[in-house]
């Protein structure tokens, strides 16, 4: 007997020992475990496997079976897929209250849809979708049932407390108004396009199952050749399966900006980089997203830089470059750059004294987020509360991708973010969504 009917039937039974349990132990308590389904059991997937230990996993998902059996091995007595839609059909039998997604990036926004409208919580990794239609798609999804489901993207660098200082720092004035914003990374993928067929896929790989939404690609093993938690960067950087650098550590990387800046949807984009592939995403890339004033800060520009592209050092003792993956904040009054774990503050000019600096007092410092993953299961189990809901991730990745629509377009586009369209140039709507295969349906 899973738990929800254990509870259903004790509640009918002997309904004051139920209520007593949940007051001895309250619903966000320990004790009280979730029914959980790990889709893709291995690479990211084992990432979690400490962290889901703490509950029930009880059904695991992979399109391959070695790995299937790899996260069986950790989760014994789970039942097992290797169709995620077929486990979404068992979901009232399993029990389940909630899922975490750790398949490639093409599949995520079909299943945290489906999930979602099956009454589950959802924990996905990044990047939350591949197109502004699937972010869109995903967000209202999500505001819909945010009443009821809990749900984080997992970009779980969001946990260090350095992400906060910076949001303090800037709120507080210590660099005076904010005006702009750049995130950056160096990750470097260069590929030259699909793959070529090459042998045929493993007996135990469903290999049509793991292209799902996808348009169709022969099978070749480099796709697969990656060591675990890894073997994202072998499909990543082709169009129908990720978005690149945007997608990959773009996800983790805005989140230190996007964390700090209360920001919504852009209003306009514009980018340049390497010249457009239609199967690769670019290297080299920066794009630009203008987004629009609020309560606290005038309008801002936000820009991201990968594969080798920069913004200028405010200073030439500070080589960007060597942080690697960072944030950098402009004001009136100077600049604030960031790694994931730490940052320095740099007052410009002859009057950044300082004295406009408004430091909160020590009991307003903002409290540690504690682990990730639990901060999920705590919001699964009562209080809804995560840092990295699809709302939050769900603009930010709108935005990030708005970039990439500026990039194919090949000119600056301006963008209507409560309709979800490009008004200037009606062409590069095409670039908002995606083919899929038949039978493949994004929020089933
Ligand atoms: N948060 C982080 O720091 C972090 C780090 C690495 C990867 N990731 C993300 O995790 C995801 C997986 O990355 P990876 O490197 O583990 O990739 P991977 O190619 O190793 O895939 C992970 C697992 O998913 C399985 N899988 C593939 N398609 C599936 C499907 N349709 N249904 C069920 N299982 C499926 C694979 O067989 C594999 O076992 C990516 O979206 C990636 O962006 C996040």
């Amino acid at each position: 007997m899973n738990r929800r009917n254990f509870i259903k039937s004790t509640a009918l039974a002997a309904a004051p020992l139920v209520i007593t349990n949940f007051k001895l132990f309250g619903a966000e308590a320990a004790s009280n475990k979730l029914n959980l389904a790990l889709i893709g059991t291995w690479g990211r997937g084992e990432a979690h496997f400490d962290a889901l230990l703490t509950q029930n996993v009880v059904a695991v998902c992979d399109v391959d079976e070695d790995h299937l059996a790899f996260g069986l091995a950790k989760f014994p007595g789970a039942k097992t897929y290797v169709d995620w839609r077929k486990l979404l059909d068992d979901h009232r039998v399993l029990g389940l209250d909630g899922i975490v997604i750790c398949s490639p990036d093409h599949t995520h926004a079909f299943i945290t849809n489906w999930a979602m409208n099956r009454g589950l919580h959802v924990y996905c990794e990044k990047p939350l979708a591949n197109t502004i239609e699937e972010a869109r798609s995903v967000r209202a999804n999500y505001l819909k049932n945010k009443k009821k489901l809990a749900t984080q993207v997992g970009t779980q660098r969001h946990a260090f407390q350095n992400f906060n200082r910076v949001r303090e720092l800037i709120r507080d004035g210590a660099i005076g108004e904010l005006t702009a914003a750049y995130a950056f990374g160096n990750r470097q993928l260069p590929k030259p396009g699909y793959l070529p067929a090459a042998g045929t896929p493993p007996s135990t790989l469903h290999y049509d199952l793991w292209l799902g939404p996808a348009p169709f690609h022969p099978y070749n093993p480099d796709y697969f050749s990656g060591k675990s938690g890894a073997n994202c960067l072998q499909w990543n950087m082709y169009w129908d399966f990720g978005n690149g650098q945007v997608g990959d550590m773009g996800s983790h990387t805005m989140d230190l900006v996007w964390n700090a800046i209360d920001a919504a949807p852009p209003t306009a984009a514009e980018a340049k980089g390497d010249p457009y592939n239609p199967e690769v995403s670019p290297v080299m890339l920066e794009t630009h997203t203008e987004h629009p004033a609020n309560h606290w800060r005038g309008p801002i520009r936000v820009g991201w830089y990968q594969g080798g592209a920069l913004p200028n050092s405010p200073r030439d003792f500070i080589d960007l470059n060597k942080i690697g993956h960072g944030a950098m904040f402009k004001g009136t009054k100077g600049f604030l750059i960031a790694g994931f774990e730490s940052r320095i503050l740099l007052p410009f000019g002859d009057d950044a004294d300082l004295t406009y600096y408004k430091p909160r007092k020590k009991s307003d410092v903002l409290p540690p987020l504690g682990h990730f993953q639990e901060e999920w299961f705590k919001a699964c189990k009562g209080n809804l509360k995560t840092s990295c809901n699809f709302d939050y991730a769900g603009q930010m990745i709108e935005q990030m991708l708005l970039g990439l629509v500026a990039y194919r377009a090949g000119e600056r586009v301006e963008y209507d973010a409560v309709a979800g369209r490009v008004t200037n140039l009606p062409a590069a709507n095409a670039f908002l969504s995606r083919q899929y295969r038949e039978g493949w349906m994004l929020n089933g």
